[in-house]
């Protein structure tokens, strides 16, 4: 069944004791958020509905007042609204100041306070998956765009060891290692090049992956098979049914390899705490993810 998903200017009337919430992106048809942010709105009991609605870039702030009319409570956001819904929430927590993104939005009656709950939900991961101490870390983060600048905010907030980031476009990588190194921490960009990126591989302990290879088919392996040695855990922020190549191929390896349906999972989790001001009901919204992505988590 084809999934449904609303146009700002064409969204029905909220019905009456409901509350609306929903995902704001474009393209959002492949959203799984719906089922799992029902499944936990069912689970505390709050009736409520979570729409995905379709907004084009450029397109957030004449929309957010047809979203108000219609009565949402909160949303999340995603690619390509997380920076231009920064810039359109009067009040921001420390997570989306941090990076400069929000991806969770609480309509107050005041006004709306923006969050960013990746960097802490890819966090709640991997402690739940590896009980990974990051100050141990030598991490090189592949990809600098949305996620892999969220997460690069947050491995220096949280004081990795090592951070090392490679970005197709070199400068951006360049710019935010100068923007986020410190002696806590220390950041260097690392050219998008093999052989570069080889180097900075062997003397990683994490690789983290936020480019988009691995989702469609046919997409080259970001680094060669033969550099992932032993030691090495691999995240790929990117997921889908039968696993990336990457993951596949670390596996093939024995290696410790997630993707990023985890930290779906969990950032979903932190959304809905922050709208509900209640503990999420993790059990069931694991399980209707699950459900929706086919495979486990
Ligand atoms: N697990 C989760 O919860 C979650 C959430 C959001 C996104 N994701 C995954 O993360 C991926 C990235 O999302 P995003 O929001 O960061 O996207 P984005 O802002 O568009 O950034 C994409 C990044 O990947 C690089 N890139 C794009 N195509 C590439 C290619 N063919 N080869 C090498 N590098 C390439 C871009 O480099 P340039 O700067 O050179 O363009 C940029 O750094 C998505 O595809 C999605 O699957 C996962």
């Amino acid at each position: 069944m084809k999934p449904l998903v609303f146009q700002p200017d064409a969204l029905p009337p909220a019905l009456p004791g409901k509350k609306r919430y929903g995902v704001l992106g474009s393209p959002i048809a492949h959203s799984l958020s719906p089922a799992m942010q029902e499944a936990g709105f069912a689970a505390l009991g709050i009736p409520a509905e979570y729409l995905r609605v379709e907004i084009p870039p450029g397109g957030l702030a004449e929309a957010l007042p047809r979203l108000l009319a219609a009565g949402f409570q909160g949303w999340n956001c995603t690619l390509p609204h997380k920076e231009a819904m920064f810039g359109l929430c009067p009040e921001t927590d420390a997570t989306a100041r941090a990076s400069a993104t929000v991806n969770t939005v609480v309509v107050l009656p005041s006004g709306r306070r923006g969050h960013s709950t990746d960097g802490d939900g890819w966090e709640d991961h991997i402690a739940e998956a590896w009980q990974l101490e990051l100050a141990r870390q030598r991490v090189l983060l592949l990809g600098c765009g949305g996620v892999g600048r969220t997460l690069a905010f947050h491995l220096t907030r949280r004081g990795c060891r090592h951070l090392r980031l490679a970005n197709r476009t070199s400068s951006k990588a360049t710019q935010l290692a100068e923007k986020l190194t410190s002696k806590q921490c220390p950041v260097v960009a690392v050219p998008w090049d093999p052989l570069e990126i080889s180097r900075a591989l062997q003397a990683s302990d994490l690789l983290i992956q936020a480019t988009p290879l691995g989702l469609a088919t046919g997409d080259p392996l970001p680094v060669s098979a033969t550099e992932l040695h032993p030691g090495l855990r691999i995240y790929d922020t990117v997921y889908h049914r039968d696993f990336t190549p990457l993951i596949r191929a670390a596996r093939a390896r024995h290696l410790p390899a997630l993707d990023g349906l985890g930290m779906l999972l969990h950032q979903g989790a932190r959304a809905l705490t922050l709208w509900t001001e209640r503990p999420a009901p993790l059990a069931e919204m694991r399980t209707a993810l699950a459900q929706a992505a086919g495979r486990s988590i």
